[in-house]
């Protein structure tokens, strides 16, 4: 009989436009040797519904469409990079996952949140972050970090990405055992600090 290896920790940063989520996830993952994915995109067929989703020549994309899409790349995400890696033991950091559905279809789009929640369930089978870190960066400092050139999500009104924001700071203060809130806006090392020290205690690991 061979041995099986304990599961990973899988941990997932989560925020808004320009929030620093990519610098961190990239850091923290080093820290833990990690491996390091993302959404959508974090496969090749998921980098194909990334240019779909994105690019702002996609236009009229409905907004359950645009749920699906997500999913979809979330399913193919989890069975082919996040669960295989887990199962073998590795940590796996991802930049966005099933709470950025949640923030941007559900309070963004106003589609019915429980049932983006299910979805998401659905398309991972239950596979689930064991820790999510929220990087919360204003929507004024992310629109100033963000500039003229934007991406179909990012070109959405102001009134968009604050509904946004509210909707990962309501997913927060619902599941404080899962979820961490650090403030985005002091500097790389500071924030990385923070990260490091809240996914050490957290997870019980040594960082
Ligand atoms: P980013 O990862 O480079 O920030 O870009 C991903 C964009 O896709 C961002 O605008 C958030 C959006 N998005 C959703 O709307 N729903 C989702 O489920 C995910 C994963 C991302």
């Amino acid at each position: 009989m061979g041995t099986t290896s304990p599961r990973g920790s899988f941990i997932a940063f989560e925020g808004g436009e320009a929030c620093g989520k990519s610098t961190q996830s990239r850091l923290l993952a080093d820290a833990l040797d990690a491996l390091l994915t993302r959404e959508p995109g974090g496969t090749l067929i998921g980098a194909r519904v990334r240019e779909l989703v994105l690019s702002p020549g996609t236009v009229g994309l409905d907004a359950r469409a645009e749920a699906l899409l997500m999913a979809a790349d979330r399913a193919q995400h989890v069975a082919e990079v996040v669960e295989p890696a887990l199962r073998s033991g590795r940590h796996v950091v991802t930049d966005r996952f099933a709470g950025s559905s949640i923030a941007y279809q559900g309070y963004g789009r106003s589609l019915p949140v429980e049932e983006i929640r299910q979805l998401s369930m659905w398309a991972t089978a239950g596979i689930w972050p064991d820790l999510i870190v929220m990087l919360d960066v204003p929507a004024s400092e992310a629109d100033r970090r963000l500039g003229a050139q934007r991406d179909r999500m990012e070109a959405e009104p102001a009134s968009f990405h604050a509904a946004v924001i509210e909707g990962f700071r309501a997913q927060a203060a619902a599941e404080p055992e899962r979820w961490v809130v650090i403030d985005g806006t002091g500097t790389i090392e500071q924030v990385a600090l923070s990260v490091r020290t809240v996914v050490a205690e957290r997870l019980q690991l040594r960082l």
